[in-house]
């Protein structure tokens, strides 16, 4: 294993850092402190070729400007709240909207747009990066001193491990994802709509205006939501208007469980996704329109990329009948997220 560490630039009186990781076997994930955010993954094909296939920027600057969360981290509340506002212990908090009437990623300023502490870790078969960020007692409209850990570890098995921790002083909710953008062909490297998806989902949650879900969890069956066998993401989009940005409800909660599994049939990479939370975002890059010029100039048109984000549902804070994101002081909140890389 090997780190590599350069400090890129200076805001707000902190020093931007990029951290460079390689495994035994090539594979390079290359980290930044602003947003605690994956800026590249490179991962070999059947050939033993290298692509990068994350979408982002190859300098800081660029991830100032128009930048849809590309790699970065979430919080505090990964997706959205309906009406940026919830009822917390007789309370009634309103958050900052940045989305129409609704909360988005954590707000204004969310997780991906504070500059992390970072801290190298490892061993002789693992490297990374402990993120640490202390978000202050009313941030974005949110009740508590949260402080934040997230730890990316890549191992010699090909894994980029994603864990998070987090602790409160005051009631409050708590939902932290990771954003990154795939594309196994390699970034730029046209759509995503003949890779092959696999969710281990029976139910979603449909959604109403302005994406919030409806509160029902409904099956897949019978449905072009239905990922229970690998399907190629682009075979039933016509289907669905406006293109996949849709939570599933895992099979499997709670414990760290195989969730998805990706394969491009070109480059022969396939990419599994293992975690502990009790939903996924699926996201087809719908909002992806050409006016983005990412990493080697490519530009990044509709479906250059989706987002498999592992979460607590969208809008829990008003659906007292989804899986919890409530954290209170004295409890930890804990999350896990592996993704794991093979050719075939
Ligand atoms: C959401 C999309 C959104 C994208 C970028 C995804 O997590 O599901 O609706 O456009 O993030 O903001």
């Amino acid at each position: 294993m090997t780190v590599k560490e350069e400090t890129v630039a200076a805001l707000e009186g902190k020093e931007i850092k990029f951290f460079k990781l390689e495994n035994s076997h090539g594979l390079q994930a290359v980290l930044m402190n602003y947003g605690a955010t994956l800026i590249s993954l490179f991962v070999p094909d059947r050939q033993g070729q290298l692509a990068d296939i994350t979408l982002g920027f190859d300098t800081f600057e660029e991830y100032l400007g128009n930048n849809p969360y590309f790699g970065a981290t979430i919080g505090r509340y990964a997706n959205r709240i309906g009406g940026g506002r919830f009822v917390l212990e007789g309370k009634e908090y309103q958050l900052a909207k940045n989305e129409g009437e609704s909360h988005l990623h954590g707000g204004i300023k969310g997780f991906d747009k504070v500059i992390w502490e970072a801290q190298l870790v490892g061993n002789s078969h693992s490297a990374g990066i402990k993120f640490h960020y202390l978000s202050p007692d009313g941030e974005e409209g949110y009740p508590g001193n949260l402080d934040c850990q997230v730890n990316y570890l890549l191992t010699d098995d090909n894994e980029l491990h994603i864990s998070y921790l987090a602790k409160t002083d005051k009631t409050t909710h708590v939902n932290l994802t990771h954003h990154s953008y795939f594309n196994l062909a390699g970034q730029g490297e046209g759509d995503i709509l003949g890779h092959e998806l696999q969710i281990w989902a029976s139910r979603y949650l449909p959604v109403r205006q302005g994406l919030i879900p409806t509160g029902e969890l409904a099956e897949v069956n019978g449905t072009p939501f239905d990922f229970r066998q690998p399907t190629k993401i682009g075979e039933r989009m016509d289907q669905v208007p406006g293109g996949y940005d849709h939570n599933y409800v895992l099979d499997h909660q709670g414990v760290l469980n195989l969730a998805a599994r990706v394969f491009e049939p070109v480059s022969g990479r396939l990419m599994e996704l293992y975690t502990t939370e009790p939903g996924l975002q699926f996201y087809s890059g719908n909002f992806l329109d050409g006016s983005i010029k990412g990493k080697a100039g490519k530009i990044y048109g509709k479906y250059a990329a989706f987002c498999l984000e592992p979460q607590h549902f969208p809008d829990t804070p008003n659906n007292p009948h989804f899986p919890s994101s409530i954290l209170r002081p004295g409890e930890t909140y804990q999350s896990l997220t592996i993704f794991k890389f093979y050719t075939k």
